[in-house]
């Protein structure tokens, strides 16, 4: 059986639930991954009242961690700079790394692959993307022989769970503060709902399937906060329902990346994943659409992930780290790409409205698939709902500028329509 000693950096929620499930699950561990997991020593700067360690060396030093006798540091602190260093230190002395830490991956990832090559080890990073359910070992190894032609998923917890209860009638407000309660959403929500969480964890699928850079460059990144539920309800008047997708795809050898609320049709397998699940749909050639979905953040589900990058590690001699392997890909420019839309528009009701805002769509050379003019809401405005035909993108913020400059428009909210 292999063996491998670990010193676990950070000693919070991710790292207590490591340090249990290598205690209680240790026979399976064994049994299915022909490994045994000696937690030589665990960086903390203070204790954690919810775990104790036994007699595990303790180094209040986290840095002090790669100074011990082990073969893999497990980066658990979270955020950028400080983890890069950790990483980065650990790399220089010839250690091998996994890390949960999308953040430090998205920001740093091809120079930390880069020191890692050059140093003869790995850098491991499983529950960097959906926790512990498999995408990353799945895209680079499981997949291997497939061309992948897109990837459009779920990966917000936080923002799904939100989203979910607003399409059961929910308000924005109240249900992120539910989130919070529950532990969902962190006390400072603005990465989860702005879409930065999900924009990382596209990041670094896209240079897994596609070669691009880590960091990636700029892309289109919004966030569910202008979302309201009643656009929930005339989604599904349509057959769709609102989500949040964080997509990659190849497009003509140019990568489309990107992370913004859709409207996908409500039957569609993305669609009827609820509450704080992540879900993923990988295209490719030979396999076809293929469909992942589980847990997406806790502390077993990202243990489960770590302890797969360390069985890896132990049985493997495949290097998933991608700057080895592909050639790098450009972006493509998001105002170059074509969306249909959802238009959400509250109109003064009165006569001639209806022509004064189609004739903004008009005069952009926008198509309106459907236009309805709902019930009336109080001081005599009225909600116009409309889907347009696709058009590029770099019309979008001129017709929306010029539907609000019109006297009887106070309000517009648009959303993008994903459509394959
Ligand atoms: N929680 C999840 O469900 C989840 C899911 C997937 C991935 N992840 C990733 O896993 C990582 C850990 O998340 P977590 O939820 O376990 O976070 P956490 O509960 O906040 O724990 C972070 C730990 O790292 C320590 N730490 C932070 N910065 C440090 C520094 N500069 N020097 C020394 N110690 C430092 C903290 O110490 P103090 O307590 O003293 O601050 C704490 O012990 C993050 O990268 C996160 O993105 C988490």
């Amino acid at each position: 059986m292999k063996k491998l000693k670990i010193g676990i950096c950070g000693w919070g929620n991710v790292a207590t639930g490591l340090f249990n499930t290598i205690k209680n699950n240790n026979d399976k561990i064994r049994l299915n991954g022909n490994l045994d997991i000696e937690i030589v020593v665990i960086g903390a700067r203070r204790d954690n009242p919810k775990c104790n360690p036994g007699d595990i060396k303790i180094e209040r030093d986290i840095f002090d961690v790669i100074d011990n006798e082990i073969d893999v540091v497990v980066e658990l602190i979270g955020g950028v700079e400080v983890a890069r260093d950790l990483i980065l230190k650990a790399i220089k002395n010839k250690k091998h790394v996994v890390t949960a830490n999308k953040a430090v991956i998205f920001h740093h990832g091809d120079e930390i692959f880069n020191e890692a090559s050059a140093n003869g080890v790995k850098v491991l990073f499983e529950s960097s993307v959906c926790a512990g359910t498999p995408i990353i070992k799945l895209l680079t190894e499981e997949l291997s022989a497939n061309n992948v032609t897109k990837i459009a998923g779920m990966l917000n917890g936080t923002s799904n769970f939100i989203l979910s209860n607003m399409e059961e009638g929910a308000d924005f407000k109240p249900i992120l503060e539910l989130a919070q309660k529950e532990g969902y959403a962190e006390p400072d929500p603005t990465f989860d709902i702005e879409g930065m969480d999900a924009a990382h964890k596209i990041g670094i699928l896209s240079s897994l399937a596609f070669g691009t850079p880590l960091p990636p460059g700029d892309f289109y990144v919004e966030g569910i906060s202008k979302i309201e539920k009643i656009d929930f309800k005339y989604a599904k008047e349509m057959g769709y329902t609102v989500k949040h997708l964080a997509v990659c795809k190849n497009n003509e050898d140019k990568i489309e990346l990107r992370a913004h609320p859709v409207l996908i049709k409500d039957n569609s397998y993305l669609a009827n994943l609820k509450s704080v699940r992540n879900g993923i749909e990988v295209e490719t050639d030979l396999l076809g659409t293929l469909h992942i979905a589980g847990s997406g953040a806790g502390q077993e589900s990202t243990a489960s992930g770590v302890v797969s990058d360390l069985v890896h590690l132990a049985n493997s001699n495949i290097n998933i780290s991608k700057s080895t392997k592909k050639n790098k890909c450009d972006l493509i420019d998001f105002l170059s790409l074509s969306f249909q839309y959802y238009f959400y528009i509250k109109a003064e009701d009165i006569p001639g409205v209806m022509a004064s805002i189609t004739s903004m769509f008009a005069e952009k050379g926008v198509g309106i698939e459907s236009i309805v003019q709902k019930e009336d809401l109080k001081e005599n405005m009225v909600p116009i709902v409309l889907i347009t035909d696709p058009f590029i993108e770099s019309d979008h913020k001129d017709l929306v500028t010029n539907i609000l400059n019109l006297d009887s428009v106070n309000e517009v909210r648009s959303i993008r329509i994903e459509t394959d």
